[in-house]
């Protein structure tokens, strides 16, 4: 196992990332100090296949574990599903010595964070993440939150779990279309801030599209180092931490325009980098060799990199949206080469005309 520690001013803990892991999370959570009742938060994708495991271990290890079964998808990460957990997290006799452990996709990691967050003003947490996105995205980092009809990710906190635990077998079972999604932003950390990683993708795409563990191993571990030392720096998105939105300003707005269903949100990140690499290049930031390069190894994992045929207008109105929009421009970053960035000022009405130009 490779583990790697976040340290924050708040609080401090540790990433474990290997083969079979989860059958150790009872003495994993036991180290770290944990005691009591643990409430496993999942999914019925995921439950049949590890939540067995997961609770075998806790209970090994002396704790008591109760399953609570989200349904599973992102329209489901709403108010209604978490007063849901909070029911039955009341009804289990959950007390502030208990702890929530997360185990699922990003889904269930954001919403049972942001459970763990709240109940009774905050109880520990563990995060067990089972996609490549929720490995080396959104268990890094303490973003809890869920939806509101408004918007996505509306409500929510900042919270940092005690402990992750990244077992990477689980990736096994993932379906082909979110490995994939996964992949977009592992490729995201490589092409803005560590040029290493990047060449280590391109010449290991095979690799990567069979899942070798030992590779993936490898990878997941360089991601959380690279996102964990963006948000030593910058817990509450304050400045470089948005360096992460690489990709996601057109990307957002692409699977915003998709309604949710053409495109899932790496895909859309794909297509969002391919973009922003070729803004970096009109803008002078890298070369034509650069922004190949990004574009094939996008398109070698089986990720798009076009963008959808989208009116010029609507694509305005909805960068327009963004949360990161400021007075009228948005904070875009740039590739500066492959592994660096730079960040630049576009109107929404710059980007969308740029984007929609190119085709
Ligand atoms: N907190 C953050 O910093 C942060 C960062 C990025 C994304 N997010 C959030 O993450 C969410 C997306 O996460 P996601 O891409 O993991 O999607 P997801 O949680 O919906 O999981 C994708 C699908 O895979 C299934 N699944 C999960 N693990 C599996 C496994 N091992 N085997 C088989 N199936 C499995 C899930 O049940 C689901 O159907 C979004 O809500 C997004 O807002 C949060
Ligand atoms: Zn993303």
């Amino acid at each position: 196992m490779k583990t790697i520690t976040i340290q924050l001013d708040s609080h401090s803990y540790d990433i474990g990332i290997g083969e079979g892991l989860l059958s150790g999370i009872g003495a994993a959570c036991k180290a770290v100090g944990l005691a009591g009742a643990a409430a496993v938060v999942t999914n019925p994708t995921v439950a049949p296949l590890y939540a067995g495991v997961v609770t075998g271990s806790l209970q090994q290890a002396g704790f008591t574990p109760v399953v609570i079964e989200i349904p599973d998808g992102e329209e489901f990460k709403t108010g209604e599903t978490l007063n849901s957990v909070y029911d039955r997290l009341l009804e289990a006799g959950l007390d502030r010595r208990s702890f929530i452990v997360a185990l699922g996709g990003g889904v269930v990691g954001d919403l049972a964070g942001f459970a763990a967050a709240t109940f009774l003003r905050g109880i520990p947490f563990v995060q067990v993440p089972t996609t490549l996105l929720a490995q080396v995205d959104s268990s890094v980092g303490g973003k809890t939150g869920i939806d509101h009809p408004l918007g996505k990710n509306l409500i929510g906190a900042f919270y940092q779990p005690h402990l992750v635990l990244s077992d990477v077998s689980t990736l096994k079972t993932l379906s082909e279309r979110h490995y994939r999604a996964g992949l977009a932003e592992v490729i995201k950390y490589g092409a803005v801030l560590d040029a290493e990683l990047f060449a280590l993708l391109e010449a290991k795409v095979d690799g990567l599209l069979k899942r070798d563990p030992q590779l993936l191993g490898r990878v997941i571990a360089r991601c959380c180092e690279i996102k964990a030392w963006v948000v030593e720096q910058d817990e509450r998105e304050g400045g470089l931490r948005a360096v992460l939105n690489y990709g996601h300003t057109l990307g957002h707005a692409f699977e915003t325009l998709s309604g949710y269903r053409d495109l899932v949100h790496g895909e859309a990140v794909a297509i969002g980098m391919v973009q922003a690499a070729q803004l970096s290049q009109r803008e002078g930031y890298c070369s034509v060799g650069d922004v190949e390069r990004i574009t094939t190894l996008v398109q070698q994992v089986g990720l798009p990199s076009d963008a959808p045929v989208v009116a010029t207008e609507d694509l305005i109105t909805s960068l327009a949206k963004d949360k990161k929009n400021r007075s009228g421009t948005l904070q875009y970053v740039c590739n500066r080469g492959i592994g660096s960035y730079v960040f630049h000022q576009f109107t929404p009405a710059q980007l969308a005309e740029a984007c929609c130009s190119g085709r």
